[in-house]
């Protein structure tokens, strides 16, 4: 199973300036559960966003970059390589963007973990919307705003229809 995870807001606004838009412990949580343990892909500037491996998961980043190295993340040159490494280490394998990632992965992976905050920021980097023919939502949950997650979001899960 080859799963995205992704939290968008409400145009489908994933990131600005290379940054996340919010500040939601409750989907840090959400991600780390979801994810520890299992590898993870993503692209090279949502690597550098991060800043560090994430412990626990095996770290696969994409990039066409030649030569460089750091500690605790695989650096492949293709998608497809990502998905055959990560699939050696383990079944279950997430892709965790960013937006030029999950463009090229929409299409190919089964799941989709979506966190759908509501709020419409300024971004520059966007999901693709969902489409309803391929994807069904089998789950969502409601997470009310508190003092610590500053808006109010919702947790849903797409499973893609399988065709006959
Ligand atoms: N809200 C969310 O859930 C979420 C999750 C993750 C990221 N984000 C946000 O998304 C933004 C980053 O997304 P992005 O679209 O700019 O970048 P990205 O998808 O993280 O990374 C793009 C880079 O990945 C490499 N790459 C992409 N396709 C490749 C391929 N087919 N083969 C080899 N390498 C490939 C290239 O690296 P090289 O240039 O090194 O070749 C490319 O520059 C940030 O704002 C981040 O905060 C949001």
């Amino acid at each position: 199973m080859t799963t995205i995870v992704v939290a968008m807001g409400e145009k489908n606004e994933i990131g600005f300036e290379n940054q996340l838009l919010w500040h939601l412990p409750k989907d840090l949580k959400h991600f780390k559960d979801l994810t520890s343990g299992h590898p993870i892909i993503m692209g090279r500037k949502t690597y550098e966003s991060i800043g560090k491996a994430l412990p626990n998961r095996t770290n696969i980043v994409v990039s066409k970059k030649k030569n460089w190295f750091e500690e605790g993340i695989l650096i492949v040159g293709s998608i497809k390589e990502a998905i055959k490494f990560a699939k050696k280490i383990d079944e279950q394998v997430f892709v965790i963007g960013g937006g030029n990632i999950y463009a090229q992965t929409i299409d190919i992976v089964d799941k989709l973990e979506v966190t759908l905050v509501k709020a419409d920021l300024k971004a520059d980097t966007y999901f693709a919307k969902i489409d309803l023919k391929v994807w069904e939502k089998v789950s969502e949950t409601f997470h009310e705003k508190d003092e610590k997650n500053e808006y109010d979001f919702y947790f849903q899960t797409y499973e893609k229809i399988k065709s006959e």
